[in-house]
């Protein structure tokens, strides 16, 4: 509800924060933890900026509980996870690693000791290696390897876990990792790209049928980064039909069989000179669509697209570039244009109105479907003052901006029902390694000393009021 006073959000809606586990923990080799894709990726020589790697990052797997007191002094209701899979199964299949899961059930625990729902993802891009060497998500067998993944670590944490997310943004998982290339495993194999599509939903559905049996007192869900894409003009029918191609690579191959069971016709036609889709059997897309107690939505920034006509497009904008595939299977008549800044150090656009654009489509498109912004927040130059603070008024002005932005939602008729911050802490940031600060809290890499930026005192506050300041 927005007042003179500012903007407060509905009573029950969850101010949390995220992170994920090759991002912040370390200990690569600790534990019993076996190589992910991630591993054997950083350490592959120009694969991420400055040769970065995961081997020690925020080294959250020894500071956890210094970490959870952050996150308790911030008073965050919840706390978004990831479960390193090669912790739990170090070679993607077999029984469990004790030490591995023992880890996230102390982690768990601590949280609720702490008054904090426990939010976990069972799979943020950390594949083990053994199962990429056996092909990877573009073979089928993966998909029934997370399902009993899942199982396992549900049958252990789903007494306490709040809410299990199954797999975060599958499509950076299946176009950033097996298209593009900017992303492990690195490969650059279109087709492929989109059997780990069809693997990533099915593994979905198979891994959410699971939880529900072994954790019937969680909430299931999914988080998906949905494009919000925008024609460069309106008015040519060129233009709004490639917004429908992206948006049917970007958005539907994943909402279609998640949502609605089924995979968009014009999304087959789009990429029928790619793959016949032949890797789809009777049942699967059932099999994917498991009712989602609430759908996790990762909102960033916009896409601003034309039909391409003209040489083959390069745009550094949707990671076209010339290290790289494309992302956008089946698109290359599709041109990304730079949209309007300002812009984060990412290079991405800060359009809080896409924020609220995306939600009420979802709202509009899946009436009935609670919703939930679980990332959200900005990459910038910090800089530390001579006294140790850091000023971030930039990453202040994006949150505020955002959340009010979901209020806008809210207002509107959306079901809205939290949000987090992305991200905790200063952490890797994939290809980009350390160079990119997205944290709450910042991550100094040679002493590991966390330290409050501005915006974290802010964001307290934001907690502490329900709401933001308009
Ligand atoms: C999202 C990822 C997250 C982080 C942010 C900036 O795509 O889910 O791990 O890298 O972007």
């Amino acid at each position: 509800m927005s007042t003179d006073n500012g903007r407060r959000f509905p009573d029950g809606f969850v101010w949390g924060s995220a992170t994920a586990s090759y991002q912040i923990e370390g200990a690569a080799k600790e534990g019993g933890r076996g190589p992910s894709i991630w591993d054997t990726f950083s350490h592959t020589p120009g694969k991420t900026l400055n040769g970065d790697t995961g081997d020690v990052a925020c080294d959250h797997y020894h500071r956890w509980r210094e970490d959870l007191g952050h996150v308790a002094e911030l008073g965050l209701q919840a706390y978004r996870f990831s479960v390193a899979w090669p912790r739990v199964q170090p070679g993607g299949r077999g029984p469990v690693n004790r030490e591995g899961l023992d880890f996230y059930s102390r982690l768990v625990d601590g949280l609720l000791e702490r008054g904090i729902q426990p939010v976990a993802t069972l799979y943020h891009w950390d594949l083990p290696q053994d199962l990429e060497d056996a092909g990877g998500w573009p073979a089928r067998d993966t998909a029934y390897r997370f399902a009993e993944y899942a199982e396992l670590v549900a049958a252990a944490l789903g007494d306490r876990v709040h809410t299990w997310t199954t797999l975060n943004e599958p499509w950076c998982s299946a176009y950033l990792g097996y298209a593009s290339g900017a992303h492990a495993p690195g490969r650059v194999e279109p087709a492929a790209a989109l059997a780990a599509v069809h693997h990533l939903n099915l593994g979905h559905g198979l891994a959410g049928q699971a939880i529900r049996r072994a954790a019937p007192s969680g909430q299931l869900s999914l988080t998906l980064n949905l494009h919000v894409v925008r024609p460069a003009d309106p008015d040519s029918e060129a233009d709004r039909d490639a917004v429908r191609r992206i948006d049917a690579v970007g958005n539907r191959a994943f909402l279609g069989p998640v949502l609605d069971g089924a995979y968009p016709d014009d999304l087959l036609a789009d990429t029928a000179h790619v793959s016949d889709w032949s890797f789809v059997r009777d049942g699967d897309t059932a099999a994917a669509r498991v009712p989602l107690d609430v759908l996790g939505v990762n909102y960033y920034s916009t896409a601003l697209v034309r039909r391409w006509a003209g040489s083959r497009p390069r745009s550094e904008d949707d990671g076209h570039d010339d290290a790289h595939g494309s992302p956008w299977v089946g698109a290359d008549d599709v041109e990304f244009l730079r949209p309007e800044g300002p812009y984060t150090a990412m290079g991405w656009n800060i359009d809080p109105s896409g924020m609220t654009e995306l939600l009420l489509r979802l709202h509009r498109e899946y009436p009935g479907q609670p919703l939930m912004i679980t990332e959200n927040g900005a990459a910038f130059p910090d800089t530390v003052a001579d006294d140790g603070s850091v000023h971030d008024p930039l990453r202040i002005d994006y949150l505020r901006r955002h959340i009010a932005a979901v209020g806008s939602a809210i207002d509107a008729g959306a079901d809205v029902r939290g949000y987090f911050a992305w991200s905790l802490m200063d952490n890797f940031e994939w290809s980009f390694g350390y160079d990119r600060r997205f944290g709450l809290i910042r991550v100094d890499y040679d002493s590991l000393e966390r330290t409050w930026k501005d915006s974290a005192r802010w964001y307290r506050d934001v907690i502490a009021r329900h709401g933001v300041a308009d």
